[in-house]
């Protein structure tokens, strides 16, 4: 399928948004607060950079887009789940997320600690179950590949580095590893979710594929950090100037905005330049990279 990026952003969304409301409906009868503050989360304005990852990935590789829903749908779950947790009072402590109220300032604490811990396992549920012509050997993958990204070698380490690291400045070659632990884990992980989903993917393709989102993952972050300290809450959804609030030592801090958007812009020239190696056409990965260079929130 030839699909550019303004085609794919509102596909992404709507199924994406058919598989939430599908496994949430199911599942709501059980605990119907949790299911509310569950779908208020995931429901919402998030950007869907990762499932934007893992369709970009798998349709430059023919996948059929329906072997792409699950793993997309499962690792914007367990992005919403480390949002949640990551805004509670015990860690940034931000009220405002996605343009509208934290999970925990809507539904209280307690409900968004849970339905941090209940999306985390759909994530992984919905890759066993749903239905798609993936094999279980990829699915087992897939669910290999996802729980690594988003545990002690992943995102939840990356954040206890994170929280250990806050008040003291790291150093730089630190401060990378956390970030790549923190923010990069899950955009690889997004990537190599789209490779699992694809049959007979070569070696070289693996590589050029993992050192394009590893390039994007670290751009992200610092990215995402410079907004931080130059944006405004309308634009970003979310609290400004809330790193500086909670002395986060971020990239930017320690180096400088001006050396963090010339590290942003090479990050993504090496990203670029990586892809032009692949031996087929990646459009859609092309204008991803440029579209993370442009955004505002
Ligand atoms: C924010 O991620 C947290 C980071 C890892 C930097 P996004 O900027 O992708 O947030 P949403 O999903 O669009 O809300
Ligand atoms: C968080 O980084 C990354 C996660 C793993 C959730 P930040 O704390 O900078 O993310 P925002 O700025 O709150 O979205
Ligand atoms: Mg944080
Ligand atoms: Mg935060
Ligand atoms: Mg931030």
């Amino acid at each position: 399928m030839t699909l550019a990026l303004v085609d794919l952003i509102p596909l992404c969304q709507a199924r994406t948004d058919s598989l939430f409301t599908h496994y949430l409906q199911k599942s709501a009868l059980s605990a119907p607060k949790l299911a509310e503050a569950m779908s208020y989360s995931v429901l919402s304005s998030g950007k869907r950079i990762r499932p934007l990852l893992v369709y970009a990935t798998g349709l430059t590789l023919n996948t059929a887009i329906d072997d792409l829903d699950a793993p997309a749908a499962a690792v914007e779950l367990i992005h919403t789940y480390s949002l949640l947790h990551d805004d509670l009072p015990a860690m940034d402590n931000a009220n405002f997320r996605r343009g509208k109220p934290s999970c925990h300032k809507a539904h209280g604490e307690a409900m968004a600690i849970l339905a941090g811990d209940a999306l985390q396992p759909l994530a992984f549920e919905i890759i066993a179950i749903h239905p798609t012509t993936l094999t279980s050997d990829q699915r087992l993958a897939m669910i290999a590949q996802l729980s690594n990204a988003c545990g002690l070698e992943g995102m939840a380490g990356g954040q206890a580095l994170d929280i250990a690291t806050t008040n003291y400045s790291s150093n730089p070659d630190d401060l990378i590893k956390l970030y790549r632990l923190k923010t990069g884990a899950l955009l690889s992980a997004s990537v190599k979710l789209g490779m699992l989903a694809a049959n007979h993917v070569e070696k070289e393709t693996v590589r050029v594929l993992d050192i394009y989102a590893n390039n994007l993952g670290l751009a992200f972050q610092i990215q995402d950090d410079l907004l931080d300290l130059e944006s405004n809450i309308d634009t970003l959804g979310k609290p400004q100037g809330l790193d500086t609030i909670n002395n986060k030592k971020t990239y930017p801090f320690l180096f400088s905005v001006t050396t963090a958007k010339q590290k942003i812009q090479e990050l993504t020239d090496n990203a670029l330049k990586i892809l032009k190696t692949l031996r087929r056409p990646a459009p859609i990965l092309e204008q991803l990279a440029e579209y993370l260079l442009q955004r505002k929130f």
